[in-house]
């Protein structure tokens, strides 16, 4: 069993879970409020748990993201960093990528399951790669709370809340059924929801680890005041120069590219390798399914900027970057 000194800031939780405020959600899982963020219940079970299940060692990078902002890719990128001397990412070659899902190669920490007692995390080998959703202030305390890096590292991906949105409203209409059968996820379903109301949910906060916003800025803030522990990136900026942000994941996960790797052209099959047309192209993107049965092409879709416009009004997006706007204001950060 995993022991840890410092008292757990959460320890009553799953005693307090029933009695959390609950509200509609969009995707309608049973979303509960804490922390001031709505969680689904796998989230809240983990954050109960976390301070005696998760160990975190020095060398360990934590691949964070709000629901829909990149997640799958970013997994896809950490691994290919992380793991090219043993899996080179060459064209032709045999790569972990072409036959799993980046979500079976990365896990989150919340399906870590509750009567494993954390030893899922203890079998895998450093560096550890993990992925989470959850809100910085809710991370468990030995990650975000030592400043001497014995923590491990963070790496975060923040997206236009307006294309998480309506990548969400995709996913949803593919998932939601599916995560609706399972207690943790969804549990007691609410009808399924128009696009308007799923913004207006959405503009309220009421999404899993919403409000997105909040989200984003307590990692913006960290990134801030802990660049070495922090390193924040956005999907749009990623898009525009995949190999420019590879090269800061590298170096900012300890493996920075050499020389000889560059002129070997290492970061252009990296970046080819977790293109979304490459991995949405694999038979096993096509056709596997991954965690809580989820199938795995529901996470490749277009992957571009701006898709908004294609479900919401002018007056729709004004409203809700005006909603963040007023959220970030003197914070210094934009989306
Ligand atoms: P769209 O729905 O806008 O196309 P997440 O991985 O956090 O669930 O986010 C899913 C979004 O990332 C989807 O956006 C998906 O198409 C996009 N995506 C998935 N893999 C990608 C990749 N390799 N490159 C770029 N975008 C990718």
């Amino acid at each position: 069993p995993v022991v840890t000194a410092t008292p757990s800031p959460h320890a009553n939780l799953a005693e307090i879970t029933p009695s959390l405020p609950t509200a509609p959600g969009f995707p309608p899982y049973r979303l509960r409020r804490y922390g001031g963020f709505w969680l689904t219940d796998l989230l809240l079970k983990f954050v109960g748990a976390s301070h005696t299940r998760f160990r975190p060692r020095p060398t360990d990078v934590i691949l964070v993201s709000f629901p829909k902002t990149g997640t799958t890719w970013l997994k896809a990128l950490a691994f290919s960093v992380l793991n090219r001397s043993a899996h080179p990412p060459s064209a032709g070659g045999d790569h972990p990528l072409q036959r799993n899902s980046p979500h079976d190669l990365v896990g989150f920490l919340e399906l870590a399951g509750e009567d494993d007692d954390g030893l899922i995390y203890e079998e895998i080998p450093s560096p550890r790669l993990l992925a989470t959703h959850l809100p910085y202030s809710l991370l468990p305390h030995g990650i975000t709370g030592p400043e001497d890096g014995s923590g491990g590292r963070i790496v975060y991906v923040c997206r236009d809340p307006k294309d998480t949105l309506v990548s969400f409203w995709h996913f949803h209409l593919k998932t939601t059924a599916t995560l609706q059968r399972m207690a943790d996820v969804g549990g007691a379903s609410s009808a399924m929801p128009t696009f308007e109301e799923a913004f207006e949910l959405f503009c309220k906060g009421q999404s899993v680890a919403g409000p997105q916003w909040r989200h984003t800025l307590e990692y913006w803030e960290a990134s801030r005041r802990s660049p070495d522990q922090v390193l924040f990136l956005r999907y749009e900026d990623m898009l525009l120069d995949p190999s420019g942000s590879l090269r800061k994941m590298a170096v900012f996960m300890g493996c920075p590219f050499s020389p000889e790797e560059e002129a070997d052209g290492v970061v252009r099959d990296i970046v080819e390798l977790c293109s979304l047309g490459t991995l949405k192209g694999l038979e096993v993107n096509r056709s596997g399914s991954t965690m809580l049965g989820l199938k795995n092409e529901d996470f490749f879709r277009n992957g571009t900027v701006g898709d908004w416009s294609s479900c919401m009004t002018p007056d729709m997006a004004a409203r809700l970057d005006g909603i963040v706007a007023e959220v970030l204001q003197g914070s210094m950060l934009t989306f």
